[in-house]
C-alpha cells in the first residue's frame, strides 16, 4: 500500500479525475464558493449529512466535480480520536472498492495527530489476513493501492509538522501490520524459529542487527526458568537479540522485551479446551518488539534500542516441567513453579537479568501475562507497572498520543507476599486476587536497578471473536512515540522543560549521553 500526502484545496480536489474522492469535514469546516463546498451545504440543508463523526454519505455525479463518487465523511470536533472513528466507518467501502486509488481530502485544517490517526485508521481498514488461506477461500483482497491524503494549503508541500506526522504513521502502520501478522499466524506457522527468521530478516534494513541463540547456548548462559517451559516441546526455543543504533555506539539503550510464547497451552497445568486456539497470540508482546524494529528502520530516531525475545511453545509431555519444581534461573534465584500455566514470568525474568548486560537507560518488558488483567482493564488500555515515576509517565503520554492507551496499576510490596514458598526463593504465583499485580511483583524481582516497566497486554493484543478474531498490533503505536520522544529529551538540553526561548541552546547534546 502505497500513502501520499498533498495539499490540496476543494476546488482543486473538485478538478480532479478520479474513480473515488473521500471529503473529510467536521465541526470546524467553512465552506467556500468550490463545488464540494456546495455539495456539503447541500446535503447538510437536506438533513442527508451532517459533520458528525462517521456520518457518510456516498453520492454520484455530483455537479461540478470530476471524480465519479463522493463521499462525504463527517470528522466531529476533528481530534485524532474523532478521525479515526470516522475513517473506520470507511473501512467497508475501501474493502469492497473495485478501483486502485482513493484520495481522501480534508477540508479543514487539521493537527499532526489527526493525520497519524487517519492513516493508521486506513491501514487498518485495509489489512487483510491471508497466510493461511488458498484460492478455496475465494476472499478478495482491497484493489486499491494508492491513496492520496490531501490538506488544505496553497503551498506546494503541506507543513512540516504534517509531513512529519505523516511519515510517523506510515512508519507506526507497516510496524503494526508486521506485528498483526505474526500475532495472527497459528503457531505451526510462527515456530521460535520463524520468529527467529523475522528478526534476521529485519537485520537487513539500515542499523538494525540480530543476534539468536539456540537450546545449547540458552542453557549455556544459565537461563534455567527459560528452558524449563521450553522443554516440553519438540520445537526448539530460540532468545532473540536485536539492536537498533541510532546514537553512538555506547549511548545506554531502551531495552524492549517481549514475551514470545508461540503457543501457550499451559503446559502441565492444561488449559480448557474452549478457546485455546487464541493462545497462538501468546508471542504478541514478542511480535510487537518485531513491529517496533521495522518502524525504527523507517524513522531513524537518534537513540539505541536492544529488543529481546525469548521464544518457546509452553506444552505437556514426558518431558516437561512439573508443578512443585524448582528451577535455577539466569539471576541466580531458585523458583518453585507451582503453576506451569503462569510460564510467561518464567521466560520473561531471565530476559529481564539479561537485559542488566546492556547497562540499559530503561527496561521495558510487553506480554499478554495475565487474564486478570483482561478482566481488569478489558480491550481498551493495556496494564502498566512501573518501578520509576518518571517512566510510567512517559509511557501513560506516549499511549496517549499515539491513541494507543495504558493504565497504570500498583506495585505495593504487600502484592509480594503470596509469592513466598518454603522451597525456593520465590514461587511463580500467588493466589487469585489481584493476579496482573503479583505476576508483576514477580517480574520486578528480576527487573534491576534500571528503570522497568512492564506492559500486560493480555487483553489489548487481540480483540474480536470467530472469523473477526484478529490481532491488533498493540501497543507498537505507543512504543515507539515513547522511544521517538525519548530520542528528543537525550538530544534536548538537560531541563526537564526547556524554555521555548531555550530551544537553540543544544549544548548538551552529548553530555546526557552514557559514555
Ligand atoms: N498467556 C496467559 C495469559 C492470558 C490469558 C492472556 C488469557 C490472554 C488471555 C498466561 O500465560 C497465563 O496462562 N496466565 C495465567 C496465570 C495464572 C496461572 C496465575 C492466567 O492468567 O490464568
Ligand atoms: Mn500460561
Ligand atoms: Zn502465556
Amino acid at each position: 500500500m502505497d500513502f501520499t500526502l498533498d495539499t490540496l484545496e476543494l476546488d482543486e480536489a473538485a478538478a480532479l479525475p478520479a474513480p473515488a474522492l473521500v471529503v473529510l469535514a467536521g465541526d470546524d469546516f467553512r465552506p467556500g464558493g468550490d463545488a464540494l463546498s456546495a455539495l456539503i451545504e447541500h446535503a447538510r440543508a437536506k438533513g442527508d449529512f451532517k459533520y458528525e463523526a462517521g456520518t457518510l454519505l456516498t453520492s454520484y455525479g455530483a455537479p461540478q466535480v470530476l471524480a465519479e463518487r463522493v463521499l462525504l465523511l463527517g470528522i466531529g470536533d476533528g481530534t485524532p480520536a474523532r478521525v479515526k472513528k470516522a475513517v473506520g466507518a470507511l473501512a467497508d467501502f475501501l474493502k469492497s472498492a473495485k478501483f486502485a486509488s482513493v484520495t481522501l481530502c480534508f477540508a479543514q485544517e487539521i493537527t499532526g495527530a489527526a493525520l497519524e490517526a487517519a492513516v493508521l485508521a486506513l491501514r487498518d481498514a485495509l489489512y487483510l489476513y491471508l497466510a493461511t488461506k488458498t484460492a478455496h477461500s475465494k476472499v478478495e483482497p482491497s484493489q486499491i493501492t494508492h491513496i492520496t491524503i490531501g490538506v488544505p494549503g496553497t503551498e506546494k508541500r503541506p507543513p512540516q509538522a504534517l509531513q512529519t506526522a505523516f511519515a510517523r504513521a506510515n512508519a507506526v502502520g507497516e510496524g503494526i501490520a508486521l506485528a498483526r501478522e505474526w500475532a495472527n499466524r497459528p503457531a505451526n506457522h510462527a515456530t521460535p524459529a520463524l520468529l527467529a527468521q523475522v528478526a534476521k530478516a529485519l537485520a537487513e534494513l539500515p542499523r538494525i542487527g540480530c543476534e539468536v541463540m539456540g537450546a545449547k547456548e540458552i542453557a549455556k548462559l544459565g537461563m534455567g526458568a527459560f528452558l524449563a517451559v521450553a522443554q516440553g516441546s519438540a520445537q526448539e526455543p530460540r532468545f532473540i537479540v536485536l539492536r537498533y543504533q541510532g546514537a553512538g555506539k555506547r549511548a545506554a539503550p531502551v531495552v524492549l522485551v517481549g514475551k514470545g510464547i508461540t503457543f501457550d497451552s499451559g503446559g502441565i497445568s492444561l488449559k480448557p479446551a474452549a478457546g485455546m486456539d487464541e493462545m497462538k497470540f501468546d508471542m504478541s508482546g514478542a511480535a510487537s518488539v518485531l513491529g517496533v524494529f521495522r518502524a525504527l528502520a523507517e524513522l531513524r530516531p537518534a537513540i539505541n534500542v536492544v529488543g529481546l525475545i525469548p521464544a518457546t511453545e509452553n506444552l505437556p509431555g514426558g518431558r516437561a516441567v512439573k508443578p512443585g519444581d524448582v528451577v535455577r534461573s539466569l539471576s541466580g534465584q531458585t523458583i518453585e513453579i507451582l503453576n506451569t500455566d503462569a510460564e510467561g514470568r518464567l521466560i520473561l525474568c531471565d530476559a529481564l537479568t539479561y537485559a542488566q548486560h546492556f547497562d540499559p537507560l530503561a527496561v521495558i518488558d510487553i506480554a499478554t501475562l495475565t487474564g486478570a488483567c483482561m478482566i481488569a482493564l478489558g480491550g481498551v488500555r493495556s496494564g502498566l507497572f512501573a518501578s520509576h515515576d518518571e517512566l510510567a509517565d512517559a509511557l501513560l503520554a506516549a499511549g496517549e498520543r499515539a491513541l494507543d492507551p495504558c493504565w497504570r496499576l500498583p506495585l505495593d510490596e504487600e502484592y509480594a507476599e503470596g509469592l513466598k514458598t518454603a522451597f525456593a526463593d520465590v514461587a511463580n504465583v500467588a493466589g487469585r486476587p489481584a493476579g496482573a499485580v503479583t505476576a508483576a511483583k514477580f517480574l520486578q524481582r528480576f527487573a534491576g536497578r534500571a528503570p522497568w516497566a512492564h506492559l500486560d497486554i493480555a487483553g489489548t493484543g487481540w480483540k474480536g471473536s470467530g472469523t473477526a478474531k484478529c490481532a491488533t498490533g498493540r501497543p507498537v503505536g505507543l512504543l515507539v512515540h515513547f522511544l521517538l520522544a525519548t530520542a528528543d529529551q537525550l538530544a534536548a538540553p538537560r531541563a526537564a522543560e526547556p524554555a521555548p526561548s531555550d530551544k537553540s541552546a543544544g549544548k548538551s547534546k552529548k553530555a546526557k549521553q552514557k559514555t
